[in-house]
């Protein structure tokens, strides 16, 4: 069993990240009934390091899938992404989403003819993960249409992963008082779903 771990916790906080603590209470669950899990991390710096898509990087892409080249180093991202079982994703809630990082990773693992493929009836989705939650963390509280959360549940529905779950600590900088009451009712949320997971 491979847990992708897509840590996106860009935070000034740094190992404070409240997203972060989040995420350590989902994977600290979720690894003491899996104790065979093999949890592979992709880390801030490495989404930090990713080159957002230009036009060459399209063109050179669309070469590469065009004869079948999906070893090619820019795949890497997509094809871990696809041979994960279970797939964890988190991230601080900003300007309504999460950090541009993350959107840049987006681009990597959307690859065409590996995460998904399209026929005459449309898109078909090709990873291989069952499960894939997105855990976030926002100053405001959770709102039904958050954004962030139909991004990931869309993808998930995109890329054929058929259950997807999130966990939003909310209201976390309303009142500083109740912010370590608030995040501590989230990450029992979260190991809740990790039981699930
Ligand atoms: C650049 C930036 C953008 C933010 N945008 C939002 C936002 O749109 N909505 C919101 O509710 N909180 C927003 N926040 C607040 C964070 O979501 C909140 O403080 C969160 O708990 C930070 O998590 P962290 O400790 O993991 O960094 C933003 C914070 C930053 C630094």
């Amino acid at each position: 069993m491979k847990l992708l771990f897509v840590n996106a916790c860009v935070s000034q906080r740094g190992e404070h990240s409240r997203t972060k603590a989040l995420a350590d209470a989902f994977l600290e669950t979720f690894c003491a009934g899996h104790p065979e899990a093999e949890i592979e991390t992709v880390t801030p710096a490495a989404l930090l390091a990713l080159r957002p898509f230009d036009a060459e990087m399209v063109r050179e892409r669309d070469a590469l899938s065009g004869v079948g080249a999906f070893e090619a180093p820019l795949f890497d991202l997509a094809r871990q992404f696809r041979g994960a079982d279970r797939i964890v994703v988190a991230a601080p809630f900003w300007d309504l989403t999460f950090p541009s990082a993350l959107r840049v990773y987006i681009e990597y693992i959307c690859a065409n003819g590996i995460a998904y493929h399209y026929d005459a009836t449309g898109c078909h989705g090709d990873c291989r993960a069952e499960k894939l939650v997105y855990l976030t963390s926002g100053g405001d509280v959770e709102r039904a249409e958050s954004l962030g959360v139909l991004y990931w549940r869309q993808l998930a529905a995109m890329f054929g992963i058929g259950t997807f779950a999130h966990v939003f600590a909310g209201g976390l900088d309303l009142n500083p008082a109740r912010t370590p009451a608030l995040l501590e009712e989230a990450k029992t949320l979260a190991r809740q779903a990790a039981e699930m997971f």
